[in-house]
């Protein structure tokens, strides 16, 4: 590379300087889309946040915005979520944005008595520009829990009231409002249940209908203890009765297999569509990846859905309609009797890793893709028939050692039995996102190349055939 800014990637958000980690406060408002996020406007590592704003209108292409919360005498400002107020219930306007986030208080020295997050909140009368914050914060006092933050409002219409799921060390527990300024606890859940290997943040309570009826699913991010190690977000599907949610199964299960896929949320105000923005990086090694003035990007934003394999339904999360809206295809429907390795090379040559590219198999064996740049770098993702596992090898793409948690050859189980494999990737810069069985098993990660990749080959371990292979330019 030239220079660290050729990191940055073309269609994610990026900050411009300055360090981002957790997407914020994701609201759809008269035709906009904003996204808030967890920002040191100062530094490239972690350090005091602030709320960043940047907006889009067409979720792809996002326009960086002046900061919108600066931290106060509570505190920092940690994550959370943001709400159209239509009813006015809370008396700052009709329509009025309002913003419930995390104040975080730890860093000032003397407020060091374990109670340091509390729960607050700011409106905006004019699109997010301006903020105002809510002379009474916080709403939500800390009743004694050293990890007590990243609310995320609902309205929940049965009961007529605001539903915040809050991560309250490894649960979650959820608060109701009629008005965003007084809050009542209502359940906790998450004993017993779920992975636990690190403490629970970024919780998010989304409702779906089904053929079956009404399905609800809560997002659990933590760290450590993902299934790559590190960061990752967790998800139970089960039931929530306005005040109690009951997941309908034991066993874990993982939104996204990949290291790099951190913190995600839904936006509100969507009407029924769930669309997910997370943050591309693992706390594992985070503040120590190559990086000149800023310092992290966002995935893609994804749709959710629920898909029903044999008796479970899985969460399943495919890049949003929105992308194909901004790309161009620029090779249709190749169709290649994969015997020996099949270069495909032409497709991507001109792209700069760029692109979104997809294709099928005809039958579930192994293959791999290898994707290969002047360097000599290599990244190599593929399908492990045997482990019926995915997988995604960053060893040998560029700069893979600058911290020992950066582990390079992360896994993911395949959770369907059909007899073909449908694989989409999406790279950018430093990143692939690869959703593989419909968006059932999807892995996210990073890498750092000197040069992009301009050949592209595709092995299968038996004979096989590559159908439908597509690449779509992203501009
Ligand atoms: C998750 C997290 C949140 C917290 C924020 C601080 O990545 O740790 O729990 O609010 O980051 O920046």
């Amino acid at each position: 590379i030239d220079s660290l800014e050729d990191y940055r990637p073309a269609y994610h958000f990026s900050p411009k300087n300055g360090w981002m980690n957790d997407p914020n406060g994701l609201v759809y408002l008269d035709g906009t889309y904003h996204l808030f996020f967890q920002h040191n406007p100062d530094s490239n590592v972690w350090g005091p946040m602030h709320w960043g704003h940047a907006t889009s209108t067409d979720l792809v292409h996002w326009e960086e915005q002046e900061i919108a919360l600066f931290p106060d005498s509570l505190g920092t400002i940690f994550s959370g979520s943001a709400v159209i107020d239509k009813d006015n219930t809370a008396g700052f306007g009709a329509n009025a944005l309002v913003a419930i986030y995390t104040n975080h208080s730890h860093e000032i020295e003397d407020q060091k008595t374990g109670l340091h997050q509390t729960q607050s909140i700011a409106y905006s009368l004019d699109q997010g520009k301006t903020w105002t914050k809510y002379e009474g914060n916080p709403v939500l006092p800390n009743p004694g829990i050293w990890d007590f933050r990243d609310p995320k409002v609902i309205w929940h219409n049965e009961t007529q009231q605001w539903i915040m799921t809050l991560a309250t060390k490894q649960s979650i527990t959820f608060y109701a409002s009629k008005n965003l300024k007084s809050w009542e606890r209502l359940s906790e859940f998450g004993e017993g249940i779920g992975a636990h290997g690190g403490v629970w943040e970024c919780p998010d309570l989304l409702r779906f209908s089904t053929a079956e009826g009404e399905k609800w699913v809560l997002l659990v991010s933590i760290n450590p203890g993902g299934p790559n190690t590190g960061s990752a977000t967790q998800y139970f599907v089960g039931d929530f009765d306005g005040k109690t949610f009951a997941s309908a199964h034991n066993d874990i299960r993982w939104m996204d297999y990949g290291p790099d896929n951190y913190a995600g949320v839904t936006f509100s105000n969507t009407g029924d569509r769930k669309l997910l923005i997370g943050w591309m990086s693992n706390w594992e090694y985070a503040n120590d990846v190559p990086a000149s003035t800023w310092r992290s990007g966002n995935t893609i934003v994804r749709e959710l859905g629920l898909s029903k394999e044999g008796d479970k339904w899985l969460l399943t999360s495919t890049p949003a309609s929105e992308i194909d809206k901004v790309s161009e295809v620029t090779t249709k429907s190749k169709s290649v009797e994969l015997t020996n390795e099949a270069d495909l090379s032409d497709a991507i040559a001109s792209f700069g890793n760029t692109f979104d590219a997809s294709f099928t198999l005809k039958k579930a064996t192994g293959f791999h893709v290898t994707l290969t740049n002047e360097e000599g770098e290599t990244l190599v993702f593929g399908y492990d028939a045997a482990k019926q596992q995915y997988f995604i090898d960053r060893s040998k793409a560029g700069d893979a050692n600058f911290s020992d948690k950066f582990i390079h050859r992360p896994v993911a189980p395949r959770l369907v039995q059909g007899d073909d494999l449908d694989i989409r990737f999406l790279l950018d810069h430093n990143s692939i996102e690869l959703f593989a069985d419909g968006g059932k098993s999807n892995m996210s990660t990073l890498f750092f190349t000197k040069k992009p990749f301009t050949k592209l080959q595709i092995a299968a371990d038996e004979a096989n055939t590559l159908d439908a292979f597509q690449v779509k330019a992203i501009r």
